[in-house]
């Protein structure tokens, strides 16, 4: 499946999620790679239900003495307008279970800075 949306900021809640151990070590265990400490959010024209896309999942985890819920994790290729590409994944909390037109994505690197993106940038996701 392919999406194209546009680059919108977040909330700055990526950055605090992808910095617990429990997560990074989760994703270096499913994807084999540590995540830039963030999330890169795309704007999509359309809503996606992401339980069509066969998701990956990081389950429920106490970190702290604090329940953190689980996540479906969706492996994915970044192409950005040049047609530079980065493997990633899309990553959403379990629970939620609605229909969404805003992607998290996740990378190794800074994807802003690898593939010269600003807010309004148009970006093409390809599930794998
Ligand atoms: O403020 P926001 O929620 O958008 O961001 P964040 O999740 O705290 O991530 C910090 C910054 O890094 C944001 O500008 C993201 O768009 C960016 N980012 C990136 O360029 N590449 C990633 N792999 C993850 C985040």
């Amino acid at each position: 499946m392919k999406f194209l949306g546009r680059l919108v900021p977040g909330r700055g809640e990526g950055s605090y999620y992808m910095s617990l151990p429990p997560y990074k070590q989760k994703f270096k265990e499913i994807l084999g790679f540590e995540p830039y400490e963030g999330t890169l959010n795309i704007k999509l024209n359309e809503t996606i239900n992401l339980d069509k896309l066969n998701p990956l999942e990081v389950g429920d985890f106490y970190y702290n003495n604090k329940k953190f819920y689980g996540l479906k994790v969706i492996p994915v290729t970044i192409i950005n307008k040049e047609g530079h590409t980065i493997d990633g994944a899309i990553v959403a909390p379990k629970k939620t279970c609605h229909s969404s037109n805003i992607l998290e994505i996740i990378a190794p690197i800074k994807l802003r800075k690898f593939l010269s993106l600003s807010n309004g940038d148009i970006v093409k996701i390809v599930t794998k």
